[in-house]
């Protein structure tokens, strides 16, 4: 099993877009029986909340399951289960750092940006406030697409 976990603030918008995104992509190319799949929040805030409803809107739209995705916190004790820790911003890759107290792990730690760098962002704008959500699933999509074809060439994945 490969385990891939999305992090962003507060697990409502953006890593839930990310997790469903990505397992959509994972289920396209007949691969989903080699993944697991989650997403949290690096705050508490909003735990026990489903997706807010720019993320439910996008991902409608576009045809992309969601299942049952309640907000969660993570937590440092999770943090080595993961094979990939996907943050969807700068602030939220230094909160994991943080997390980590043993530190000697970094290298599952990445920004999903990094894997669509042709797009000319470093983080996935936090659209709680902004509501900008078509720029975000354009962002998620991209990256999430990148992802997966790093982890498929990692992991030797046809
Ligand atoms: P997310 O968005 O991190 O993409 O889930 C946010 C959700 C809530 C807040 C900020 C960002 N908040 O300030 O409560």
């Amino acid at each position: 099993m490969i385990r891939v976990l999305f992090v962003c603030l507060g697990n409502i918008c953006r890593s839930p877009m990310a997790e469903a995104v990505f397992r959509h992509l994972v289920e396209e190319v007949g691969l989903a029986h080699r993944f697991e799949v989650d997403s949290a929040g690096t705050s508490g805030w909003h735990v026990g909340e489903p997706p807010c409803g720019g993320t439910l809107r996008v991902l409608r739209r576009e045809g992309i399951a969601l299942g049952r995705k309640l907000a969660r916190q993570i937590s440092s004790l999770e943090l080595d289960q993961w094979d990939y820790v996907i943050a969807m911003d700068r602030e939220n890759l230094a909160a994991l750092r943080r997390l980590d107290r043993r530190g000697a792990s970094t290298t599952r730690y990445h920004l999903l940006m990094e894997f669509a760098p042709d797009l000319g962002y470093r983080d996935v704008p936090d659209p709680y406030y902004e509501g900008n959500f078509d720029l975000v699933y354009r962002l998620v999509r991209a990256g999430c697409e990148g992802l997966l074809e790093h982890i498929r060439r990692q992991e030797g994945l046809a």
